[in-house]
């Protein structure tokens, strides 16, 4: 270890202490995923059976995974293919971190595409047309105009791409550290808020019962898939922007105690989007099936139901595009970490050309909802499945390539790098109020359940041949 700690790079910045890595770390996690990917895919997966599932994912899955990779990172100091060179003998572990690179570059493709409508719900906030919608069909009418524009959608999440540019070119502590210490916590007052007055509104019970209560009659292997995809996409694990975070922490930094504070306040803030969205649903009679434009269409008929609406409408929307973007801010930087320290580029040039690569591939998702019938599934689709664009990119990358992500990064750390290395690595770090329970079931998580239980959901889908 002593050798890897000579040779890692030195200039590579640092998180300014405990807080701001672990804002940093939440800020990543908490986003989109779980603001908008939770809900619509809670309402795909029936309701309270995907929640149940997800949870057990979160727990079983995704927490060892993420201290996986925040030790890996915090071991190499390096960029999740460094990471892999560092740690791993073999020449194939490498492409595991440059799979990464590619999934976080493909994900921020149409994560943007979404960041960019969250700009434009924030101009209609401002404007006041939003509030101004009572039910879900006055809401969805706005929603579906707004997305078939050809132009809008493209531009904005072009705005979104660059805002993220601007911020990770300004390095680790200063730009990404500095949006999330005071916006995360307010996001998450402001969603209690809207929590409170979601569960009162008339019908608002309906909707809790629908996310807590499971129908098991809807289990399928769709089901089991999203809902696994959907615990790593929401932890920003699998392609390796945990590990570039670990990256940047301390050698202080106790890890175990860091990763369980980011998971539990992620899967708080998708439970707590979830008590928003269900009970205004069901309020409002919009459809549960929405699709990616669930909460958009849900969203505008509470604020219409709150005095002073628009300031809250303003306020949410203006929090929830910064939280998207402390989550494309990680995205751009599993990239930029790699052509920095692996190329020699400077941070300027990469993260330059990779948002100007992610623009290109947003262009297709941004029109993909009406713009262009090619593109927007349904039978007019000319793309597997009738998907449209951005929901077939959100499968491949969000869900199955984060899942052979994930995969590969278990068996790395358990059989290559190996467990009792990982154990100490995690446990680790003097900022430790508490030791770490169960050392041995994370290790047996990592080493045999973890993957097992992802090999088994892919064999199940190969064999059946219900990919999506
Ligand atoms: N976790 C982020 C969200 O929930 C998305 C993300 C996925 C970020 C993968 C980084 C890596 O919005």
């Amino acid at each position: 270890m002593a050798s890897i700690q000579q040779s890692a790079p030195t200039n590579r910045g640092q998180w300014t202490g405990r807080v701001g890595f672990i804002l940093a770390a939440a800020g990543s996690a908490i986003g989109l995923g779980n603001i908008w990917r939770f809900p619509y895919s809670v309402a795909e997966g029936g309701g309270g059976l995907f929640v149940i599932i997800y949870l057990f994912f979160v727990l079983a899955i995704g927490l060892p995974v993420l201290l996986a990779e925040l030790s890996v990172g915090r071991t190499s100091q390096r960029n999740p293919v460094g990471a892999f060179k560092a740690l791993m003998p073999g020449k194939i572990w490498p492409y595991v971190g440059g799979l990464g690179v590619l999934t976080g570059a493909c994900i921020l493709a149409f994560y943007s595409v979404i960041a960019g409508w969250t700009l434009g719900y924030l101009g209609k906030a401002v404007s006041g047309t939003l509030v101004a919608a009572q039910d879900g069909e006055a809401s969805g009418a706005i929603f579906t105009a707004f997305v078939a524009d050809p132009l809008w959608p493209i531009l904005l999440s072009g705005l979104f791409l660059l805002i993220t540019l601007f911020v990770v070119r300004g390095g680790v502590a200063k730009g990404i550290e500095r949006a999330t210490t005071l916006l995360m916590p307010a996001l998450f007052v402001l969603l209690l808020a809207l929590a409170a007055r979601a569960i009162t509104l008339p019908n608002g019970m309906d909707g809790l019962t629908y996310l807590f209560t499971p129908d098991w009659s809807k289990l399928s292997l769709n089901v089991v898939m999203g809902a696994l995809g959907q615990a790593l996409f929401s932890l920003s694990l699998g392609m390796g922007a945990m590990i570039t975070y670990g990256s940047y922490a301390s050698r202080r930094e106790n890890l175990w105690q860091s990763g369980l504070y980011i998971a539990v306040a992620d899967t708080g803030i998708a439970l707590l989007a979830g008590l928003i969205i269900f009970p205004t649903l069901f309020f409002a009679g919009a459809e549960t099936a929405a699709g990616p434009g669930l909460v958009f269409v849900v969203l505008p008929t509470i604020f219409n139901q709150m005095p002073l609406g628009t300031v809250f409408a303003v306020a949410f929307f203006s929090l929830l595009a910064i939280a998207a973007l402390t989550s494309t801010v990680s995205l751009l930087e599993v990239a930029v970490s790699y052509f920095v320290d692996e190329k020699g580029w400077s941070r300027t040039q990469a993260a330059s050309a990779i948002s100007f690569f992610c623009f290109a591939l947003a262009v297709p998702s941004a029109l993909a909802f009406g713009a262009v019938p090619a593109l927007s599934g349904g039978e007019n689709s000319i793309l597997p499945f009738n998907l449209d664009f951005l929901t077939l990119n959100n499968n491949i990358w969000g869900n199955y390539s984060l899942s052979i992500g994930a995969i590969l990064i278990c068996i790395g750390v358990a059989w290559v790098w190996g467990i009792p290395k990982f154990l100490s690595a995690l446990e680790a770090g003097e900022n430790r109020t508490f030791p770490m329970p169960g050392r041995e079931i994370v290790g047996l998580l990592i080493k045999i359940i973890c993957p097992l239980a992802i090999l088994t959901v892919f064999i199940f889908i190969l064999v059946t041949g219900r990919y999506f």
